[in-house]
Formats: C-alpha cells, sequence, structure tokens
C-alpha cells in the first residue's frame, strides 16, 4: 500500500542523517557507556536494568550488543543541530562500532570495561516535595491513561523538577505540568465529584492540552526514561503560587496499580536569573482516517526577539515523528532546522535543552512538522483493526502538543 511504503521511505531518509560532532575525537567503549547508557541504566535511573559496573555489563553483554546493533539503545534519536542539545545520546558512527567489537566477545569486554565502576546514586537532596492528596487506582486491562492531578505551591523560583522516588513510579509513562494559579482544574473536579458520586477509583480528573494560563508540558515532562527535567544553567522558571497540575499518561503492568506522582523541585540558584515561558503549539482538530498515515504541520510567528532554550514534545500512541524548524525573515527566508525526532514513542519522550539557546528574531516562523502513523504496523496500535483517530484523550485519540520555552532575548 502507498501510504505504508511512504511512512517508510521517510523514517529511513531521516534515520540515515549523518551522526553528530564527527570530527569530535573518539572515546573508549567505558566512556561511552558511562556518557550513553549510565544515565538510565545506572543507579537512579530509570531503565529497568542496571548497566552500570563491569558484572552487570558483562552479564548482560549479548542482549546489550544486540539492541545497540538494531538501534533500539541509547532510545534517544534526535537529530542534534549543534546548538548543543543537553540530553542527546545518539551515538555517533563510529562510537557504535568501538561498543559493538567491545561486547562482541566476553573476553573484548573483559578488557573494554574493567575499568568501570559502580556510579554513586543521584545525591540531590529535594527541598521541596510535592505529592497530590489522593491516587488514583487503575485497573490491569486498557491502554494508556491519562489523569491529572494537583499539589498546592508558593510562588517560587525553580530551575527543573524530578520524580521523588522514580522506581515507585512505574505505570506513569509520560507526565507533563503546568502551573494553575487559579486552581481552575481543582474547582472543576470538586464540583464534578459533588455532582455525581465520587470516583470508586479515587483522585485526578481526565483533562487535557492547556491547564488554566500556563499551557500543559510548560514546567516541564518526565518520562520512564527522563525522570528529571533542568533548564541549562542562567534560566528558571517562575512558579506563581497555586496549583501545580500533573498531567499523567499512565499504563497499568498487568496488575492494578495505584498513581500517586510524588515530584520534588531543582531549586534554582542565584546565577538562574533569566525566566522562561511557553509558547504551546497544540495539534488540534486532527484527524487520521484508519490504516493511513498523515502529517499535520503547525507554526507560531514570534513577536518580539526570544531565546529558545528548550522544546518539549508531548505526543500519545501515534505520533511518530517530529521536524522542528525556524524560518528567518530576512530575504532568504532561510529554514534552521533545530530538532529531527525520526521514531518518537512515548514511552521514551524526553525533554529537548538547548545547552546554548538559540536566539529567534521577532517576526520569524516556529514549525513543527508531525507525522501520525494509524496503520497496523505502529507498534504502539491500540486498536485491531485500525480505527480512526481524531484529537482527544489516549489510548484512542492523539493528543500532542509541542511546547517551546523560551526566554527574553537580553543582548549578548
Ligand atoms: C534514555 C534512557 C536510556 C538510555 C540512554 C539507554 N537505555 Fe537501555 N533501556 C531504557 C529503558 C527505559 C529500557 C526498558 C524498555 C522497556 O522495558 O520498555 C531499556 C532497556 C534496555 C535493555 C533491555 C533490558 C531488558 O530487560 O529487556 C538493554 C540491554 C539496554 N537497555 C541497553 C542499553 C545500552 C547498552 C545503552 C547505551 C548504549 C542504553 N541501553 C541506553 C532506557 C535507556
Amino acid at each position: 500500500m502507498l501510504h505504508r511504503i511512504l511512512c517508510t521511505i521517510f523514517l529511513t531518509l531521516v534515520v540515515s542523517t549523518p551522526a553528530r560532532g564527527d570530527s569530535e575525537a573518539s572515546e573508549s567503549a567505558a566512556a561511552l557507556v558511562l556518557r550513553h547508557c549510565s544515565p538510565c541504566h545506572g543507579g537512579d535511573g530509570a531503565a529497568p536494568l542496571r548497566l552500570d559496573s563491569f558484572d552487570r555489563l558483562l552479564r548482560n553483554r549479548q542482549l546489550a550488543r544486540l539492541l545497540i546493533e538494531d538501534g533500539t539503545m541509547p532510545p534517544s534519536i534526535a537529530l542534534d543541530s549543534g546548538n548543543g542539545l543537553l540530553t542527546t545520546r545518539r551515538l555517533r558512527t563510529d562510537d557504535r562500532a568501538t561498543l559493538l567489537s567491545a561486547l562482541a566477545t566476553r573476553a573484548s569486554a573483559m578488557e573494554a570495561f574493567k575499568s568501570l565502576t559502580t556510579i554513586a546514586p543521584n545525591s540531590l537532596v529535594p527541598s521541596v516535595l510535592l505529592e497530590p492528596e489522593r491516587p488514583w487506582t487503575i485497573g490491569a486491562a486498557g491502554g494508556a491513561q491519562i489523569r491529572t492531578f494537583f499539589a498546592a505551591t508558593d510562588a517560587q523560583r525553580v530551575r527543573g523538577v524530578r520524580f521523588a522516588q522514580p522506581g515507585t513510579q512505574a505505570p506513569i509513562r509520560l507526565l507533563t505540568l503546568a502551573a494553575d494559579p487559579r486552581r481552575t482544574l481543582r474547582q472543576l473536579e470538586a464540583r464534578l465529584v459533588s455532582n455525581t458520586a465520587p470516583p470508586a477509583d479515587g483522585g485526578g480528573i481526565e483533562a487535557m492540552g492547556n491547564i488554566g494560563l500556563v499551557p500543559s508540558g510548560a514546567l516541564g515532562g518526565l518520562s520512564l526514561v527522563q525522570p528529571r527535567f533542568e533548564l541549562p544553567a542562567g534560566f528558571c522558571f517562575e512558579v506563581p503560587a497555586g496549583d501545580l497540575a500533573i498531567e499523567t499518561t499512565s499504563e497499568p503492568i498487568g496488575r492494578a496499580v495505584e498513581v500517586l506522582p510524588t515530584l520534588a523541585w531543582i531549586p534554582a540558584r542565584k546565577e538562574d536569573a533569566r525566566a522562561v515561558r511557553a509558547i504551546a503549539m497544540p495539534a488540534v482538530a486532527l484527524l487520521v482516517k484508519a490504516d493511513t498515515c498523515a502529517s499535520m504541520t503547525l507554526t507560531h510567528t514570534i513577536a518580539a526577539d526570544v531565546d529558545v532554550v528548550a522544546i518539549l514534545v508531548k505526543g500519545g500512541a501515534f505520533l511518530r515523528s517530529v521536524e522542528f524548524e525556524v524560518q528567518s525573515t530576512d530575504e532568504h527566508r532561510r529554514a534552521t532546522p533545530l530538532l529531527t525526532v525520526p521514531d518518537f514513542r512515548m514511552a521514551f519522550a524526553e525533554p529537548w535543552v538547548f545547552t546554548r539557546a538559540v536566539r529567534v528574531g521577532a517576526g520569524s516562523i516556529l514549525r513543527a512538522r508531525l507525522g501520525f502513523d494509524n496503520t497496523a504496523d505502529n507498534p504502539q496500535q491500540p486498536s485491531r483493526p485500525t480505527l480512526e483517530v481524531r484529537s482527544g484523550l489516549p489510548p484512542l485519540g492523539e493528543d500532542t502538543m509541542v511546547v517551546v520555552l523560551v526566554a527574553d532575548a537580553v543582548s549578548r
């Protein structure tokens, strides 16, 4: 079928783009594991399997080799733009070869990884813990489910947020945060609960998209693979007093589980003076017919000069690719790509944070091109046979939103 072939060609073209920084010196296999695997496979990482020591790596050598070879690991395959994406863990072609040959035999692995010692768990002490009042129970069956929770906040400056106990939040695939200073959603929940009998399964309400005054995702996104979200040095969030809205996308793991997201703020330092705000680009009025692929382009025109600090993508089961570019106002209308994610997967979603903020001039256009796959070939497809998909809540709807975090430009 033509559309399926086209989907495949598109993915192949994007994946074959050269890896980043090909001029940099190559690293040892042990250094590569520390940089590209340990953030997730280390002591407080989100991956189920630890790969941060000599014996653990040796034990899982063959599986690791297979998953590196077929490109499954490391999962983040955002295209580096030269702006120094803070979270990119893409392997260069030669680094991949170094790892594969180190993992090829037991003897080569013993030699390559003998220096690898266990990394100490994250020692960051949370200053503020945020915990909603009531948990929500999800049953054993059914696909992805969305609930929004609330936790009270004081006005404060923070540079990020993390799961307080990453290991215990396993059914949460993706979590996005927004400030809700007017407590709009909590009032809505109170009304829903008083009109009907209180739900037997406890707290949270179903909600999506823009929450209160600040778009969902605007204060960061956490996922299975990215249990903390932090702005680069120099930047902070100004969180108003009121509620924090915590939108969770969860998947039961074969048994009924309680969901209660507990989070910790990462406090801002004195130097983190530039406050970021969010530009929300939601995919509204999306329609993808059964067994087809579709694409959608979202645009936003920048009113005054800004520095782009991070791009967050919130997507459900059908979003498969994201390309993000900035089109300048000069006579050539030059388009600069900032991000290419050829294989977006909800469970692996992570925020893309730039080490060096990207200056975007007034009048420039931010453009996100999104690819959706509603065929049976999509591994996250919740319906067999496939059904028509519209904007809405997972698992049957698609609630994609691109959030761009920007700070007002200061002269450099
Ligand atoms: C961004 C986070 C992240 C990074 C970086 C990462 N992984 Fe993973 N890895 C995961 C997660 C999450 C899973 C579990 C996937 C699941 O269960 O769906 C996983 C699963 C695996 C597994 C399979 C475990 C099993 O029981 O099936 C292996 C092996 C593995 N990773 C190896 C690696 C290697 C080698 C690297 C570095 C080259 C790496 N990973 C980098 C997050 C990561």
